[in-house]
C-alpha cells in the first residue's frame, strides 16, 4: 500500500521546515515508541528509526570485529601452551570467539548491512574494534589475565546486553555470555595455578595482571561525560548501564577474586567507599585509550596486517563456497 504524504509541519522564523513524514513512518514511530516504553523487543521486520538501525549496526559490527581480532593474541599462544590439555582448551576458546563473531555478523545482517560490507570496513581500517586487542600477549600468564580480566570485563559489559531491545542482538548475547563465563573461569584457573606455583610463576602471573588491569578497565569505553552514544543508546534500551557504572561494578567483582588468587590489583587508589558501598578505582590514562582506538596502540598495525593476510588466505574458501552454492542453485532450477 502506498503511504499517504502528510503536509510538512509549519515552523516559526527562519527554521527549515521539518521533513515530510509518511503516515507509515508516523505509525511506525508510534509502534516503536510503545515497544521501547514497554521494554519489549524490536524485531528485524519492524519499523525502526534510521538512527536506531545505524547505532545497532555500529555497535554490533564493532563487537563482531572485536571477537575476530580478539582471536589473535590467544591464537599466537596455542603452539606454546604448556600441555596438551591447555592447548585443547585454548584452541576451543579461540574457536568460540570465531563463533561469537559469526553470530554477531548475522545479527547485524538482519539490519540490512551485509557481512561483506562490514568486513570490508574493518579491512579498510574504517571500523573500530575493542582497544584491548591492541596490547601484546607476552607470556603464558597473559592467557590467564586475558581470560580473567578481559573476558571478565566482557561478561560484565555483555550480560546487560542480553536484554537489548533489538531481538537478534539480545538473543545472540545470551549464548555468547554463557561461553564467555567458561573463558573467564579458565583464565582464573590458569592464574590460580601459577600463583600457587614457583615464585617465578607467581611473579609471571602478577606481571600479567599488572599489564592487563588498566586496559581491561578501558574496555568499558570512555567516561560517561565523554561518551557521545550512551545517553541515546540507554534511552533505546540497547545499553542498560553507563560505561562508568559497568566499570565500577567490574572492579567490585575482581577485588574479591584477586584475594583468592593471592595477586594484587595494580591500583594505588583502590579503596572501598563506605558511603556508596562501591570500590573506587584510579583515574585511567584516557590519552592512551584515545591513541589506541586511533590506531596508535602497541599492536594495531600487526593485528590489522594479520587480519588482511587471513582474509587473502581465505579467498579460495570463499570462491569454492560460491561455486558450490551456484551448483546447488542450478540443481534446484533443473529439478
Ligand atoms: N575500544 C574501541 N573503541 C571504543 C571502546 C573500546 N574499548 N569503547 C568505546 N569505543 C568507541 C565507541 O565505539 C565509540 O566510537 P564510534 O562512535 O566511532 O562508534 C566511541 O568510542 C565513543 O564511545 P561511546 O561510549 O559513546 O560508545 P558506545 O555507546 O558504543 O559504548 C561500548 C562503547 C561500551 C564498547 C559499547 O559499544 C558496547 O557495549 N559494545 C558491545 C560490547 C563490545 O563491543 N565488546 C567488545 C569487547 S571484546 C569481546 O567481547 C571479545 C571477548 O572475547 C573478550
Amino acid at each position: 500500500m502506498a503511504a499517504a504524504k502528510l503536509q510538512p509541519v509549519p515552523t516559526a522564523g527562519n527554521e527549515a521546515p521539518a521533513p515530510e513524514r509518511s503516515a507509515e513512518d508516523i505509525a511506525g514511530q508510534a509502534y516503536f515508541d510503545r515497544i521501547i516504553a514497554e521494554d519489549s523487543r524490536i524485531e528485524p521486520k519492524d519499523w525502526m528509526p534510521a538512527a536506531y538501525r545505524k547505532t545497532l549496526v555500529r555497535q554490533i559490527s564493532q563487537h563482531a570485529h572485536s571477537e575476530i581480532i580478539g582471536m589473535q593474541p590467544e591464537a599466537n599462544w596455542i603452539t606454546r601452551a604448556p600441555s596438551l590439555k591447555r592447548k585443547a582448551i585454548l584452541m576451543a576458546k579461540v574457536q568460540d570467539e570465531a563463533g561469537h563473531g559469526l553470530y554477531l555478523y548475522s545479527a547485524a545482517e538482519t539490519l540490512g548491512t551485509p557481512r561483506d560490507v562490514l568486513n570490508q570496513q574493518l579491512l579498510d581500517g574504517k571500523a573500530k574494534y575493542s582497544s584491548i586487542f591492541n596490547y601484546p600477549a607476552r607470556s603464558w600468564a597473559d592467557m590467564g589475565a586475558i581470560g580473567w580480566l578481559v573476558d571478565g570485563a566482557a561478561i560484565a559489559n555483555q550480560v546487560p546486553l542480553c536484554r537489548a531491545s533489538y531481538g537478534p542482538y539480545g538473543r545472540a548475547m545470551v549464548r555468547i555470555c554463557k561461553e564467555e563465563s567458561f573463558h573467564q573461569r579458565q583464565g582464573f584457573e590458569i592464574l590460580l595455578e601459577l600463583s600457587h606455583g614457583t615464585p617465578e610463576q607467581k611473579q609471571m602471573a602478577q606481571d600479567a595482571v599488572d599489564r592487563f588491569y588498566a586496559p581491561a578497565l578501558m574496555m568499558f569505553g570512555p567516561p560517561d561525560d565523554d561518551s557521545p552514544n550512551s545517553k541515546q543508546s540507554m534511552a533505546w534500551n540497547i545499553k542498560r548501564f553507563s560505561n562508568d557504572e559497568l566499570r565500577q561494578r567490574f572492579v567490585g567483582m575482581i577485588v574479591e577474586q584477586a584475594k583468592v588468587l593471592g595477586l594484587t590489583l595494580p591500583d594505588p587508589e583502590l579503596r572501598f567507599d563506605e558511603e556508596t558501598g562501591q570500590w573506587i578505582h584510579m583515574e585511567l590514562d584516557w590519552q592512551e585509550f584515545k591513541d589506541v582506538i586511533a590506531g596508535r596502540g602497541p599492536c594495531n598495525a600487526q593485528r590489522m596486517a594479520r587480519r588482511r593476510e587471513a582474509h587473502e588466505d581465505g579467498t579460495w574458501v570463499r570462491e569454492a563456497a560460491r561455486a558450490y552454492a551456484e551448483k546447488q542453485l542450478k540443481k534446484v532450477g533443473a529439478a
